[in-house]
């Protein structure tokens, strides 16, 4: 198995106490959004940081689940999920430059799985011209979302001047 789908390891970390796949993950992440290939991701031109890291991702650990996909030959994580375990709200992302097929879909479908574990509604939201992460939720059974337009959180921080997104809230049975 090439590709190996875990939870974030928080015993391997720098001085600072940043886990080193975190590091990993602000690594592809920043690379990838200054490549122009996060258009729908809501951080324009706002790289991450590990000032950031260590004031946010660090301390909050218990209020968020995170899982890694990580190529096992060379040992770098090439995509990420997290579900804000108050709000119950999904992000994922994958470095672009890995081009093996399917790590999206296993990836949210195990990250919703881990959400729905602990009974929480999770909320995943994307732009409208998101097609990779559209098809995701389709093929994961979700349908089409809710339209919400001009959503908030994207305005302005999003390379499109449409904000409408698709929603899907996913509860479990
Ligand atoms: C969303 C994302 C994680 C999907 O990852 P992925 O590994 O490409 O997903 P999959 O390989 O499982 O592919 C999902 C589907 O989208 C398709 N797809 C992937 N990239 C595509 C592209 N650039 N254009 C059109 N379709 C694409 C795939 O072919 C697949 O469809 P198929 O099964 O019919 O072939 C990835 O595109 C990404 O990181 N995007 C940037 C960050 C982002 O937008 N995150 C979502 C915010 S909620």
């Amino acid at each position: 198995m090439r590709y190996i789908i875990r939870k974030i390891n928080w015993r391997k970390k720098d001085k600072a106490g940043i886990p080193y796949d975190f590091l990993d993950i602000m690594k592809y992440f920043n690379k990838n959004l200054k490549a122009g290939k996060y258009p729908y991701v809501p951080r324009k031109n706002s790289p991450l940081t590990k000032k950031e890291i260590l004031r946010i991702w660090v301390p909050n650990k218990k209020e968020n689940v995170g899982l890694v996909c990580e190529d096992a030959k060379n040992k770098k994580i090439v995509a990420a999920a997290n579900i804000a375990l108050d709000t119950g709200i999904m992000t994922i992302t994958k470095d672009l430059d890995c081009k093996e097929k399917g790590i999206g879909i296993k990836l949210t479908k195990k990250i919703i799985k881990e959400g729905l574990k602990r009974k929480i509604k999770v909320i995943v939201r994307t732009s409208i011209f998101n097609i990779p992460m559209i098809k995701i939720m389709k093929k994961l059974g979700y349908g089409n979302g809710k339209l919400i337009e001009n959503f908030e959180v994207y305005r302005g921080k999003i390379e499109k001047s449409n904000y409408d997104v698709f929603e899907w809230i996913i509860k479990s049975s």
